[in-house]
């Protein structure tokens, strides 16, 4: 039944975006300026998980690069890369294609971006609320024409801890909010996904009305509900997708979804894991306790909570709950499987 599995694969980038035309006016608006050769103005796009935002900042490039075809663009993922160093090692091979020698000074990095890119172009910091030094967004201006488009969950002042004088020369051009995909959405998004992947007319349209009420807005775990419920199908040597794989096919998504994040999780946000794991549900005071004594270089309370505790919770590996007028923090889905193994 499975004819194209990568249409499931996480970075596919759709051909049509559905239901977002406002939100791709916008960020293309703001890239516009480069067909006149032009700096581009930086957007932030915000929202919950899975609405897409990642999807509408790659496609509003895709409809660039039509109209300019070589202009120089880059995808950076500060989730992994949340150095500087980091990302500008990212932006000297994809947006200048220069070798760099391993372990090259910040300093070096940029100097060599400097001196070789050739703008306008454009640059996606995706998950940029993990940045951990947001100095970078001001070496990003002293790169003659280059544009960002910074993604994260929150409306966040990414400029927040930058100096007044440096505050005052980066402008965030266009905030887009992104909200949660309504259910007719949804299963218009999964529908058009199961086309291009299953065939046309195998899955029928209960079955998408079905994880769009299960799935909360979330195209994201629509998608891989979607097709561990097509897997099924295909063990159980079906021809379509019944509405009862559906069900079953939530909660073993959300396991394989939250594996898969678990795996991206840096040190600290692997230390929450791990306390929650063995000692959850904590208050937050207790939960930063125990990650203080468990990790080699902790960070503050503060941070903890803003920068990886939210994103846990973002990403549905962790959840609250009051219970006597307490918040009590503790992992989303039991799975043991993600336990690491023993040593
Ligand atoms: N408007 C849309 N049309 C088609 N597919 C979409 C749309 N929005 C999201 N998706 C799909 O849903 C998944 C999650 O979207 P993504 O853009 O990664 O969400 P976010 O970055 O907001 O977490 C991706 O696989 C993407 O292809
Ligand atoms: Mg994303």
């Amino acid at each position: 039944m499975i004819r194209d599995g990568t249409v499931f694969d996480e970075d596919h980038l759709p051909r049509e975006i559905v239901g977002r035309n406002q939100h791709m006016n916008e960020v293309t608006d703001a890239l516009a300026p480069i067909e006149d050769g032009f700096r581009a103005e930086n957007c932030f796009l915000f929202g919950p998980s899975g609405a897409g935002k990642t999807t509408v900042a790659r496609a509003a490039v895709r409809e660039l690069r039509q109209e300019v075809l070589d202009v120089p663009h880059a995808y950076v993922n500060c989730w992994q890369d949340y150095t500087r160093n980091a990302v500008l090692e990212v932006l000297a091979r994809d947006l200048v294609g220069a070798a760099v020698p391993r372990s090259s000074s910040t300093s070096d990095l940029a100097d060599r971006i400097g001196r070789n890119f050739d703008g306008p172009g454009v640059v996606i910091l995706d998950e940029v609320d993990q940045l951990r030094e947001t100095d970078l967004l001001y070496d990003l201006h002293e790169f003659r024409g280059l544009s960002w488009i910074g993604i994260a969950n929150d409306e966040i002042d990414l400029l927040a801890d930058l100096d007044q004088r440096v505050r005052s020369r980066i402008s965030v051009g266009y905030r887009v909010r992104f909200d949660a995909y309504g259910d007719d959405t949804i299963a218009d998004i999964l529908e058009r996904r199961a086309r291009a992947g299953l065939g046309s007319g195998v899955v029928s349209d209960d079955v998408f009305e079905r994880i769009a009420r299960l799935t909360d807005g979330d195209a994201r775990k629509g998608i891989n509900v979607l097709r561990v419920a097509a897997r099924k199908a295909t063990q159980e040597g079906l021809a379509g997708v019944p509405v009862r794989l559906v069900d079953e096919a939530v909660p073993a998504a959300e396991r394989e979804m939250a594996r898969k994040t678990y795996s991206k999780l840096n040190s600290h946000q692997r230390v929450i894991y791990e306390v929650l794991r063995d000692d959850g549900p904590l208050i937050q005071r207790e939960l930063y306790e125990r990650y203080q004594e468990r990790h080699d270089e902790p960070v503050s309370i503060r941070y903890l909570r803003d920068a990886h505790l939210s994103k846990l919770e973002h990403y549905d590996l962790v959840t609250t709950e009051s219970r006597s007028g307490k918040k009590l923090y503790d992992l989303a889905v039991d799975h043991p499987e993600h336990h690491p193994e023993p040593r």
